[in-house]
């Protein structure tokens, strides 16, 4: 696996690979890297010739700069792990590199973004349309592969390539847990113990309203309810939004539409540390 830390060497390996008409696939990344990561990796190893990750924890989509200082960086450890699961190239870059100078343009999704993690960290969306619209050009893949955890991104990220016209398929790939349930998150390394004891009833609480759905008799208000109440008994824990929305639009819902599939999205904080997780439920 090589290892390019300039936009210049990774733009001459895409040529390089697109003139010897070679498949690309990219996985972007911040690192701290978990197995749903390798997930991503190890599907685009299997679908694409060469496979680009990228490790870069981009400043301009945090909006808290406690978190982007406290995010875990381990290039040395994810190196180690990319190259057994298929990674032909590891680029990661310098904030310097990636933004030789502020950058100026303003991505605005409209309601897409004005929900849920849009609404909670104003700017966000921007940094990651931002930095992803980046990584598309200089790696040119044929295919990039993302996360449903991130499933508001998924969304913003669809969108991003119609509107510019990236050609490229985007890859949407079902959410890796740990054999509790917790999501896997490069910030569960933050949770204390005892907090990491309490994060699967995220996903339990969860779990539970998808039942409520699927059984047909209760408002996505009751819905929302219910998921505050169950999450109101763990201690430490706070709840920052339970959202149900449209699974296509993520526009919130005030009733069922049969055959239209529904997320259920969450953040919450534990112990200071800030998770998401959601599911997706098709309404009979
Ligand atoms: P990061 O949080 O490192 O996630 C990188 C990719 O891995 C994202 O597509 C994310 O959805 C996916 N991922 C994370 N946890 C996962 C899990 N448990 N199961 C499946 N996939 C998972 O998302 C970002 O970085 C950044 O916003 C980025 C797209 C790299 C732009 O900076």
């Amino acid at each position: 696996m090589e290892i390019l830390t300039t936009a210049a060497a990774l733009q001459a390996h895409t040529e390089n690979w697109r003139r010897t008409g070679q498949h690309i696939g990219l996985v972007p990344t911040m690192g701290a890297l978990h197995e749903g990561h390798l997930q991503l990796v190890r599907a685009a190893a299997a679908e694409c010739d060469v496979v680009v990750a990228s490790i870069f924890v981009n400043p301009t989509q945090f909006n808290n700069p406690d978190d982007f200082r406290l995010y875990p960086r381990l290039p040395e450890a994810d190196a180690a792990l990319l190259a057994p699961a298929g990674c032909t190239a590891l680029f990661l870059p310098s904030v310097a590199e990636m933004y030789p100078r502020p950058s100026v343009v303003q991505f605005n999704f409209g309601p897409l973004e004005r929900v849920m993690e849009g609404e909670h960290r104003p700017g966000h969306f921007n940094g990651v349309a931002t930095v992803v619209s980046k990584l598309f050009h200089l790696s040119r893949p044929h295919r990039a592969y993302f996360g449903q955890k991130d499933f508001q991104q998924v969304a913003i990220v669809r969108q991003l390539i119609s509107d510019l016209a990236f050609d490229l398929e985007l890859v949407a790939f079902p959410t890796v847990r740990e054999p509790d349930g917790l999501a896997m998150s490069s910030r569960n390394r933050r949770l204390s113990p005892e907090a990491r004891t309490l994060a699967p009833r995220l996903y339990q609480s969860l779990q539970a309203a998808a039942e409520l759905i699927r059984g047909g008799q209760t408002p996505p208000v009751a819905v929302q309810a219910a998921v505050r109440e169950q999450l109101g008994t763990v201690p430490g824990l706070e709840l920052e939004y339970i959202a149900v929305v449209d699974a296509h639009s993520l526009q919130p819902l005030a009733g069922w539409d049969s055959g239209r599939p529904v997320a259920l999205c969450l953040a919450a904080h534990l112990g200071g540390v800030r998770l998401i997780d959601n599911v997706v439920v098709g309404v009979k």
